[in-house]
């Protein structure tokens, strides 16, 4: 007789993010599989309930209570953007459940209600910044979508640009479904500006239409590439072949480390993923299904206070290395990387972090002590 254990997985499937969040469902689901195997010999069986919120925050918000409310859930995997997360995060506080969220985000937040799996601002933007600075130059024009996370990125990387004495060449907000017509204003404005580097917090589907209009307009990488935290191994399946080659991204997991893996625990992953292109964003909702399931047999029940009290200073293996749970601020100890992405929609990886960064999610310090 096996308990079963419902969740909430809130992800789009439709919508301007559903190209990243469907990379997070589809990792989700292959998880609870992976988890219920390892369950079973607990007596215990994860039970999910999917929502697809269609990448609108108020659609978040109602789908989460409901969740809670009708299907007694205590703990929801979901959200991509900021916004969806600032919608869930009352309703997960009001009834004291747990959010899982395995996207990285603009930091400066902290709810004892929520286990923050992906990279925040010191993990990516900092090491992304200081090398486009040192390989290109310190100008940097800055194109995001219209919502909380592009404004508070580029507000950090205004702070590293000034640091370090360059200049913000330009700053331009669009909407999260701006298609080509909306972005070629801005390579006319490029052109005559002349940035040392595009800095994109361009999310989703749109994220396409910058890279291609960049590459119709005529510019070449190797003179002005485009550096981001957010075009992920998903966005650059859906662009042009031709648009997406030699531009740089941050994050703490690259596929091509999973292709290349020779940790035989990972290898079974590479021949399942072929569905959905595997990405940051995929693995971190991969490894959160599995620190929950890790949890839940040591707590032995669901209540968020047990569940917290394991979790904190958790430590699991995940495609990415060996991760932790910050005991202070329930964010995660991630790697830091660089990759270059190739025609062939993979990056190649050209820096790395020894080991782990600490999260820092507040910036309290930008130095990067573990490169
Ligand atoms: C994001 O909105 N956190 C990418």
């Amino acid at each position: 007789m096996k308990t079963l254990i419902p969740v909430g997985v809130l992800f789009s499937q439709t919508g301007a993010t559903a190209v990243i969040e469907k990379t997070q469902l589809h990792a989700t689901t292959l998880a609870i599989h992976a988890a219920n195997l390892q369950l079973a010999a607990h007596g215990l069986e994860i039970q999910p309930f999917y929502m697809d919120p269609q990448s609108d925050p108020f659609l978040f918000s109602s789908m989460s209570e409901q969740l809670i409310t009708e299907h007694a859930v205590n703990v929801i995997f979901g959200c991509y953007t900021s916004i969806s997360r600032k919608s869930v995060v009352p309703v997960i506080e009001k009834y004291n459940k747990l959010l899982f969220y395995p996207t990285l985000y603009e930091g400066f937040e902290f709810s004892p209600n929520v286990i923050y799996t992906g990279a925040c601002p010191n993990q990516n933007i900092i090491i992304l910044a200081e090398f486009m600075f040192s390989m290109f130059g310190k100008n940097v024009y800055l194109i995001g979508s219209d919502y909380v996370y592009p404004y508070e990125s580029n507000r950090i990387m205004k702070d590293m640009v000034n640091g370090f004495g360059g200049q913000i060449m330009g700053e331009h907000y669009l909407s999260l479904d701006a298609a080509h017509a909306a972005f070629r204003p801005l390579f006319a404005d490029i052109a005559a500006c002349k940035p040392d580097f595009i800095f994109s917090t361009v999310v989703g589907a749109s994220t396409s239409a910058l890279y291609e209009t960049y590459a119709q307009a005529g510019f070449q990488p190797h003179t002005l590439p485009i550096a981001s935290l957010t075009t992920s191994e998903a966005e650059l399946a859906i662009m042009n072949p031709a648009a997406r080659a030699d531009h740089y991204t941050a994050a703490p997991f690259f596929a091509s480390l999973l292709k290349n893996s020779t940790l035989p625990d990972w290898q079974h992953l590479a021949d399942l993923t072929k569905e959905v292109p595997v990405n940051q964003c995929w693995e971190s909702a991969y490894f959160q299904v599995m620190l929950f399931a890790k949890a839940l047999i040591e707590a032995d029940n669901v209540n968020t206070d047990s569940l917290l009290k394991v979790l904190r200073g958790m430590e699991i293996d995940a495609p990415q290395g060996r991760i932790r749970i910050d005991p202070d601020n329930n964010h995660c100890w991630v790697y830091s990387r660089i990759g270059r992405s190739c025609a062939n929609g993979d990056f190649e990886i050209v820096k790395e972090s020894k080991r782990t960064v600490r999260p820092d999610p507040y910036l309290m310090s930008y130095a990067i002590s573990a490169l």
